[in-house]
């Protein structure tokens, strides 16, 4: 049997609630297959071991993490600890680490997923949204010059590499063209006079090699709004870190919220292991209530399984979280619904039998 052992970082708030089901999500496939097993190992680490150990996680964690297959990750950050240290010490460890430059985030209008828009038509809803994830906006650099004088003056670095510019924008023509998709760049060209202008740059570039890929390129000001006007202008896309953070939240607003938005963080060499997340945070708001929406957990467990060559499971997942949403309507409150995290993670787990048998 093929086994893939996968780390398991739980992380805080929902971020435990919510793995539990897709675990569960993830044996049942595995189940059912009976050519592969999954091993799950646990680490405890985010904010409660932070406050503990006076450190996100073990000194050697990329060490440990480094010959995992995968990894599945929750949410890290919770009040009582400050948002820039707990993921800067751990999510952006990991993905900058493992050099995840590759940030995958399907925006599709699953059926039965609620659409906050008006005459706006399922299949019209339906874009892969791809990330940098590895430099940029998120370079990290920076510096705060004469603190707390008046004329204090703080900097917060940009920085795109020629290297990282140009392979994240190859990567996703690879994916457009294998698609047979149009290619959108949301960048900033017009006020980042440096940063944007030289995205753009490598973007007309690359395009020169791919004339086959019809290509867009909108201010991300503009896209923002196109996102929730005409959304359907959107097949495959290319944005910068921080662009796509924001754009992607906007993204799962319109595709059924931020419970159900998966992510995952890929290093394409496969010389480290690749992360596998919801989009949404610890959501404090809502922890230990029980009542999160597992879904974009499930979502990420899926595309994990499309990572490992499992598509057809990958495929069948997705099917499942429809049947549960638009068939039976077993949703959690953040879609309207009534149901818990275990309830909704139980009814996929069982409609992934159904569709078996
Ligand atoms: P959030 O995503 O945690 O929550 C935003 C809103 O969406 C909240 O009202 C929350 O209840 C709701 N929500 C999120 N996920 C949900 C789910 N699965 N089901 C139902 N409702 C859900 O964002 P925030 O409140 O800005 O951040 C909280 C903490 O999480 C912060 O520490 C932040 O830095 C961190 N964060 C971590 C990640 C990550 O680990 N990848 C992502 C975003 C934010
Ligand atoms: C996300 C999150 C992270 C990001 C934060 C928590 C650092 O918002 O995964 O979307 O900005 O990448
Ligand atoms: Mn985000």
């Amino acid at each position: 049997k093929k086994q893939y052992n996968i780390a398991v970082i739980a992380g805080d708030g929902i971020g435990p609630e919510v793995l539990t089901e897709g675990i569960k999500v993830l044996n049942k496939a595995a189940e059912l297959d009976g050519s592969f097993e999954f091993q799950f190992t646990h680490f405890p680490w985010g904010c409660e071991y932070y406050l503990e150990h006076g450190k996100m996680m073990a000194d050697d964690g990329l060490e440990q993490l480094m010959s995992f297959d995968a990894i599945y990750l929750g949410a890290v950050g919770y009040p009582g600890v400050p948002d820039h240290i707990s993921l800067w010490d751990l999510l952006l460890k990991i993905r900058k680490g493992f050099n995840q430059y590759v940030n995958l985030r399907p925006i599709t209008l699953l059926d039965g997923a609620p659409c906050p828009l008006k005459d706006v038509a399922r299949e019209q809803i339906d874009m892969l949204v791809i990330r940098e994830n590895s430099e940029g906006e998120y370079a990290g650099a920076g510096d705060w010059l004469f603190k707390g004088q008046p004329h204090e003056v703080v900097l917060q670095t940009g920085i795109f590499s020629r290297v990282g510019t140009e392979r994240i924008i190859r990567y996703a023509f690879e994916e457009a063209r294998k698609q047979g998709r149009s290619l959108t760049s949301i960048s900033k060209g017009n006020a980042l006079n440096y940063s944007m202008v030289f995205w753009d740059q490598v973007f007309e570039e690359v395009a020169k090699e791919y004339p086959d890929v019809k290509t867009y390129s909108y201010l991300v000001d503009a896209a923002a709004m196109f996102f929730v006007k005409q959304p359907w202008r959107f097949e495959v896309v290319v944005t910068s870190n921080l662009f796509g953070d924001i754009i992607t939240d906007l993204g799962a607003a319109i595709a059924g919220g931020l419970g159900l938005a998966a992510g995952a963080n890929i290093n394409p060499e496969r010389e480290y292991p690749s992360m596998f997340e919801p989009i949404h945070g610890s959501a404090p708001d809502i922890a230990g209530k029980g009542i999160a929406n597992p879904l974009a957990s499930i979502w990420s467990a899926s595309q994990m399984l499309d990572f490992f060559g499992q598509e057809v499971w990958g495929k069948r997942v997705l099917h499942a979280m429809e049947k549960v949403m638009a068939e039976r309507a077993i949703l959690t409150p953040d879609m309207e619904g009534t149901a818990s995290t275990q309830e909704v993670g139980d009814a996929v787990t069982e409609q992934l039998q159904a569709i078996i048998n």
